[in-house]
């Protein structure tokens, strides 16, 4: 029996050394890595400005707790408040982690309202982690029935629904609406712009907090530090993870206006949260997003890699949709998905399938022309396959 608990169905591949945007095994393969280990290296593997910060961070200090002032969390609450126009910022180490202080500050403004059951707007095809607060706000029965009872103080609504939130405006319990901007685990699929409009607006109007969770969506992934700011709406609460540390840990739960005030001394913390290795690390991949033409890759990328996976499918019946934004690709296909995610790795590339039939690409901002050229073509080639050996 493995000493690992067997949470995940893990594909027979060990990777032992990564550069940017490639990957290699023990026996020295080489594999294109179209998913950054799920939208985490968006700066590419082992980026020098994001080693550096690791060794000389760790060569000086690693932690001290939160008991004490932390001049590299300050830093790095700066240049994020600076980034995005939030006011301030709880670090933590993941984004479960990171949504579920939003959950909290969500409850205690309610509460500080005066209210006994502050209850969040979710929306159906969510995903927001794998902790219990998190796991209530995720939809889908079969990550939640195995865990019942959920936590209460949810409401659940279809997504791209104006009329079913204003029906929920006569409920004096909600106190906020949470929402990914691009549902990643969902499918890969962008909220539309106008709904995202009226929920801005539906908030506005009701004081309930608009929160965005970008743990997927941020850090560049979609062509901005953050998606919201592609959007045109700004969020009241901001919540990430995934890209922020580009492989280290750290999440972090952004705030503005009254939200950035509803949590007080001793209503949350965490030991590990914004040590200052963390938060260098964090600095080093803030600093270097701050670039445009960095940024203006992802759109490039996407182009590259979605021209050629079209000009290689020999089949468009094999396709049902293309979607996402920026590097945040979904590619829903018509054959059977079980099986691509190999094919791919037979094939020297890393690829995910979600949602049952939609590959998710997430490769780094850093990939070449040419890499997003041969992932868009082998895509395309394990779908061309797929598609013949179909009876
Ligand atoms: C939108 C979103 N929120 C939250 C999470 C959970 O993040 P973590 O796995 O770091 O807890 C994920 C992870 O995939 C995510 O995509």
């Amino acid at each position: 029996m493995s000493a690992i608990m067997p949470t995940y169905k893990r594909l027979p591949v060990a990777f032992v050394r990564g550069r940017g945007a490639m990957l290699w095994d023990a026996q020295g393969r080489a594999y294109l890595d179209g998913l950054s280990g799920i939208a985490v290296t968006n700066l590419g593997h082992c980026h020098p400005r994001v080693t550096q910060a690791i060794k000389e961070q760790a060569g000086e200090l690693a932690h001290t707790s939160n008991l004490f002032r932390i001049p590299g969390q300050e830093q790095l609450g700066a240049e994020l408040t600076s980034a995005t126009g939030m006011d301030a910022v709880f670090f933590c180490n993941s984004g479960a982690e990171a949504n579920e202080v939003a959950i909290k500050l969500a409850r205690r403004l309610g509460h500080n309202r005066g209210l006994q059951h502050p209850t969040i707007v979710v929306l159906e095809g969510a995903f927001h982690g794998r902790t219990l607060g998190a796991l209530a706000a995720t939809s889908g029965e079969k990550m939640r029935t195995p865990f019942e009872p959920m936590v209460p103080g949810f409401v659940r609504v279809p997504r791209d629904d104006l009329q079913a939130i204003s029906e929920l405006t006569a409920n004096s319990n909600i106190v906020a609406v949470l929402v990914e901007p691009v549902q990643g685990e969902g499918g890969v699929r962008p909220l539309d712009p106008a709904y995202l409009l009226g929920l801005r607006a539906a908030c506005h109007e009701q004081g309930w907090l608009l929160m965005f969770d970008e743990v997927q969506t941020g850090n560049g992934r979609c062509g901005a530090m953050y998606a919201f700011q592609r959007l045109n709406v700004v969020p009241d609460v901001l919540i990430t993870a995934k890209g922020l540390g580009n492989g280290y840990p750290i999440g972090a739960c952004m705030a503005r206006g009254e939200a950035a005030r509803a949590l007080g001394a001793g209503d949350h913390g965490t030991t590990f949260g914004g040590s200052p290795l963390a938060c260098a690390v964090g600095s080093a991949v803030v600093n270097t997003l701050a670039d445009p033409e960095l940024l203006g890759r992802a759109d490039v990328l996407r182009e590259r890699l979605l021209a050629s996976f079209n000009h290689h499918l020999t089949r468009p019946e094999s396709l049902a949709d293309i979607r996402g934004l920026g590097l945040m690709i979904g590619i829903e296909v018509t054959v059977p998905a079980d099986g691509l995610v190999a094919r791919a790795l037979d094939q020297g590339a890393v690829i995910n399938v979600t949602a049952g039939n939609t590959i998710r690409l997430l490769p780094p901002l850093v990939m070449s022309d040419d890499e997003a050229d041969r992932l868009g073509r082998t895509v395309a080639q394990i779908v061309n396959q797929a598609a013949e050996e179909q009876p």
